[in-house]
């Protein structure tokens, strides 16, 4: 995993920098977590259980949540604000976040061995659907239905480490922004014409050196021309995004220091010339959002091969953490009215921290399954599934503090620290330690460790 990706909730798919792919190697199944083998339902909707169901009841129980659409919860109020700046955009706020493996994946070309794909880091149903690992998912859907600017918000899921900018849940908006080609050049160049004029005269300062050319191509099926003001034209518009949304951080900060974005080619299955954009906040760079301008073959899978245009996705979270200045990603999903009634409807204040509760450290020391065990080989997601499903929002940090050999035998043991605490109140030392017992449990029985 990239720096960027370990300090914030990740908003892309890495293809290179992601742990690598151990699909087979690492299958763990949470089965014996839901201890009834009924199917699985989830909005009234059933689906049997194989031998990739993987989400957990904890996982679950997110799904009813819908942060995004309260109006006065900061992801909401960060939604309505962008859905306000894009005022001509319809929005799509209510997709199910179940997807099937195809519509994550397969459709947006995606490789068979992608990393994404495997059990360790995303959460399936069963072998044809998943919780959507990210809203690009609903792509093709939407453009089939005609739709040519929309706005998607939703929840997407993904098996991650535990620390403060780390969530299994986390929200992404994706949108695009698609044109009939024969109308194409000339609408995106009148957009371009007032979003030039507005940038030029903003205290805002682009740095942009990427290039288009082999590693980073315009497609073959587009006239350059044409591309290049598709291109520009998705650059304009996520530049004025970036204005409206940390225009205001940025004057504050520094008295009249202009807002400084960076842009950086990147590589997305679904999308050529792929960029990342990063903004620079307290010192440093914080990145943003992916997007490029759509391939063609999603156009084509959508039954709308004459359109073309961008697309994008950006992180809710980080973006809101900075924004409102919340310093731990746990504190979007607390219920506690301390921190959900601080928050108005269109408004971005800064949190006030309502307690400090001291946090309580227990380790965890292990020796890892023999290969021989039959048991997968160790990965820490599974390890931390079992610590957020045993103490929920309670683990606030899961860290390796130690590894050892033994000299003789050969064999492998780590220790874990677990660091419990609560936003909103005390957690016990006898708590903590019961917590730590039924880890140690559940890491015996589904993942054949051996404490030590
Ligand atoms: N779906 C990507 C992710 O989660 C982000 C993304 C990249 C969305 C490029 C896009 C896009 O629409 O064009 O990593």
């Amino acid at each position: 995993m990239n720096v960027l990706a370990r300090s914030w909730p990740s908003v892309a798919f890495r293809v290179i920098t992601r742990r690598s792919c151990n699909c087979n190697a690492a299958r763990f199944s949470t089965s014996s977590y839901i201890r009834k083998q009924e199917p699985i339902q989830v909005n009234g909707i059933s689906y049997p259980r194989d031998d990739y169901t993987n989400v957990t009841p904890t996982i679950l129980s997110k799904v009813a949540r819908q942060l995004h659409l309260q109006p006065s919860h900061p992801i909401g109020i960060l939604r309505s604000l962008i859905e306000a700046h894009f005022a001509t955009f319809e929005a799509i706020n209510t997709l199910s976040p179940i997807v099937t493996v195809h519509q994550n994946f397969d459709e947006l070309g995606f490789a068979p061995d992608h990393p994404g794909r495997s059990l360790t880091d995303s959460y399936y149903l069963n072998r044809q659907h998943m919780l959507r690992t990210h809203t690009s998912a609903h792509e093709v859907e939407v453009f089939k239905k005609g739709t040519e600017r929309w706005l998607l918000t939703a929840d997407v899921y993904r098996r991650d480490e535990i620390d403060a900018s780390h969530y299994p849940v986390f929200h992404q908006m994706e949108g695009a922004h698609v044109v009939p080609r024969s109308e194409a050049l000339a609408t995106f160049e009148a957009s371009n014409a007032i979003l030039e004029k507005k940038l030029s005269n903003a205290n805002i300062v682009i740095m942009d050196d990427t290039k288009v050319g082999a590693s980073n191509p315009y497609q073959d099926c587009h006239d350059p021309l044409l591309a290049e003001a598709a291109t520009r034209n998705l650059k304009n518009s996520l530049n004025s995004l970036v204005l409206e949304l940390f225009g205001g951080i940025a004057n504050r900060a520094g008295a009249g220091e202009p807002l400084q974005v960076r842009w950086i080619e990147a590589f997305f299955p679904f999308t050529s010339p792929s960029y990342e954009v990063e903004v620079m906040f307290e010192g440093k760079w914080l990145e943003l959002l992916g997007c490029g301008v759509v391939k063609q073959a999603t156009m084509d899978r959508s039954s709308v091969p004459d359109k073309m245009g961008w697309a994008f996705g950006l992180g809710l979270e980080r973006i809101a953490m900075v924004l409102f200045g919340i310093p731990d990603i746990r504190l979007f999903w607390s219920t506690d009215p301390r921190f959900t009634q601080q928050f108005k409807a269109g408004q971005i204040t800064s949190f006030k921290p309502y307690s400090k509760n001291p946090p309580c450290y227990q380790d965890i020391s292990f020796w890892l399954p023999e290969s021989s065990s039959g048991f997968a080989q160790f990965h820490e997601n599974d390890f931390c599934e079992i610590v957020r499903d045993v103490a929920g929002d309670l683990a606030e940090e899961t860290a390796l503090v130690d590894t050892f050999v033994h000299p003789k035998t050969g064999r492998k043991s780590l220790c874990y620290r677990i660091n419990y605490r609560s936003m909103d109140r005390n957690v016990t030392t006898k708590e903590a330690r019961d917590y730590t017992q039924q880890i140690e449990e559940a890491a015996k029985a589904k993942m054949g460790l051996e404490i030590r």
